[in-house]
C-alpha cells in the first residue's frame, strides 16, 4: 500500500512562490486500479512525480508498505517496486527498445523482449533494435514506455495519460494490457487519464483539482462531481 501523508510542494513561478500541491493525503490500497482524473493543471502529473521520487515534497511523507520512502531517489523507489510511466516519454539517444526492456525486467531473452512489445501492438522485428532517439513517433514512444512498464511488473505501477497520442485501435488493446497487468501483479495500478473508457474500468477515482485531492470513491460517487464541475478560472491577474 502507498501513502501520501500531507504532501504539499511549492515551485519557483518568476521568482514567486506557488504552490501547486496542498496537503494532499492518499492511500492507495493492493490489488486495485485507481484512476487520478481532473483538470488540467490541477497537480495529477505533479503528484505522480512526487510519488515515483522525480520531485519531493516540502513536507509530508511517502509510505510504501510500511517503509518511509519520502528521502529515497528515483532509482531507490524503482528497486523498492515503484514504475512510473511519463506524459511525456524521455528518448534516450544511443540505446536500443531491447536494451530498455532488459534493462528493466533483468535478463531476459529477446524473443521474452519481443513479447512485451507485441503486447502494446509493435511489430518486434521492427521495433527490437530500434533506438529510443526522436525518430520514434510520439504513439510509437508511447508504447515502448508501456511495454518496458509491463516488463518490469513492480508492486506499484503509475501511468501518466497512457491513452495520449495512441489511435483508436490500439486503445482497446491498451485497457486489456492494463487488465492484463493487474491480472499479473495483484499489486496497485494507477491511471492518470481524461478518458471516460479508462476511468469506467477503475476500482476507485481520485479527483485531483487545483492542487488537492478533492474527491476518492467509486464512478457513481465522483463522476457526477467532474459532469457538474465548470473548473472556471477564478482570478487571473492582468499582465501590466
Ligand atoms: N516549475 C513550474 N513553475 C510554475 N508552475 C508549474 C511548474 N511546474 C508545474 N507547474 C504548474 O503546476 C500545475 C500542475 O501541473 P501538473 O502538470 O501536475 O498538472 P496536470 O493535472 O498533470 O495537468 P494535465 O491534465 O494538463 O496534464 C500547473 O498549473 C502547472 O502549470
Ligand atoms: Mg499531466
Amino acid at each position: 500500500m502507498l501513502e501520501l501523508k500531507n504532501i504539499s510542494y511549492t515551485v519557483d513561478d518568476n521568482g514567486k512562490d506557488k504552490e501547486i500541491i496542498r496537503d494532499v493525503s492518499l492511500k492507495l490500497e493492493d490489488d486495485r486500479f485507481y484512476v487520478i482524473t481532473g483538470p488540467n493543471g490541477g497537480g495529477k502529473s505533479t503528484i505522480a512525480k512526487l510519488i515515483s521520487g522525480i520531485y519531493k515534497p516540502d513536507s509530508g511523507r511517502i509510505i510504501f508498505d510500511g517503509t518511509d520512502i519520502t528521502d529515497m531517489s528515483v532509482t531507490e523507489r524503482a528497486k523498492a517496486g515503484i514504475s512510473f510511466a511519463f506524459q511525456q516519454p524521455v528518448r534516450f539517444k544511443g540505446i536500443t527498445v531491447k536494451d530498455l526492456i532488459t534493462l528493466a525486467a533483468g535478463d531476459m531473452t529477446t524473443a521474452d523482449a519481443c513479447e512485451y512489445l507485441s503486447e502494446v501492438g509493435l511489430c518486434a522485428r521492427d521495433y527490437i533494435n530500434r533506438e529510443v532517439n526522436a525518430s520514434l513517433s510520439g504513439g510509437e514512444l508511447k508504447r515502448i514506455e508501456i511495454a518496458i512498464t509491463l516488463a518490469r511488473s513492480t508492486k506499484l505501477t503509475v501511468f501518466d495519460e497512457p491513452e495520449a497520442g495512441i489511435d483508436l485501435w490500439s486503445f482497446n488493446n491498451l485497457i486489456r494490457v492494463f487488465d492484463k497487468l493487474h491480472d499479473k501483479i495483484h499489486g496497485t495500478i494507477a491511471i492518470i487519464s481524461h478518458q471516460e473508457r479508462i476511468i469506467n474500468i477503475a476500482d476507485e477515482l481520485i479527483l485531483v483539482a487545483d492542487g488537492r485531492v478533492t474527491k476518492t470513491g467509486s464512478r457513481e460517487e465522483v463522476m457526477p462531481l467532474i459532469l457538474s464541475e465548470t473548473w472556471a478560472v477564478d482570478s487571473c491577474d492582468k499582465i501590466s
